[in-house]
């Protein structure tokens, strides 16, 4: 069954690198949120969202992408990247899973180079992240993704 992520990665393609290395333990098709093509959601067995986190929440972009196109029921997980303070982290996404009643396979986030703001002046902070264990932890975590909708769907 096809995956799809509906993603915004802006700051640093940090939260890009972490969904490529998804991409090499599964076949996902990368949606960019700010690009104006219409994508039917309802032919993916299980979606994903992901973004980096901006003033302490998901990108609106994102989570507005999800409010609109997100089918009901469909499975879906959640991935971002933060550079010291994830806020919220993916609690928009889960409130629209939940009103859409669509179960929820799972949550990876990790830190991600930040230079925003008076980080810039001290050369940034999380440097090097997304990191190779991080980009190891994200493979696992899309295989385990992959199981449970196997699983869910034999059930
Ligand atoms: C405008 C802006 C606001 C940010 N706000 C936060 C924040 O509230 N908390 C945090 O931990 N990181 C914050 N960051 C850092 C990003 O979350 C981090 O660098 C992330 O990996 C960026 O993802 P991207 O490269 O995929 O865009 C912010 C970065 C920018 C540019």
């Amino acid at each position: 069954m096809k995956t799809a992520v509906c993603y915004y990665s802006r700051h640093h393609g940090n939260t890009l690198k972490v969904l490529q290395a998804m991409a090499d333990a599964g076949e996902i098709d990368l949606i960019d949120v700010t690009k104006p093509k219409t994508a039917s959601l309802a032919d993916y067995g299980c979606v994903g969202f992901a973004s980096g986190i901006y003033g302490f929440e998901f990108q609106k972009a994102v989570v507005e992408f999800a409010r609109r196109q997100l089918p009901q029921g469909k499975p879906v997980f959640f991935v971002y990247t933060y550079g010291g303070a994830k806020g919220t982290g993916a609690k928009a996404m889960a409130e629209i899973a939940a009103q859409k009643n669509c179960p929820v396979l799972g949550e990876f986030s990790c830190k991600g180079f930040d230079t925003f703001g008076p980080f810039k002046l001290v050369g940034g902070i999380a440097k090097g992240h997304p990191d190779e264990q991080d980009l190891s932890n994200a493979r696992r975590f899309y295989r385990d993704v992959q199981n449970k909708l196997e699983n869910e769907v034999q059930t």
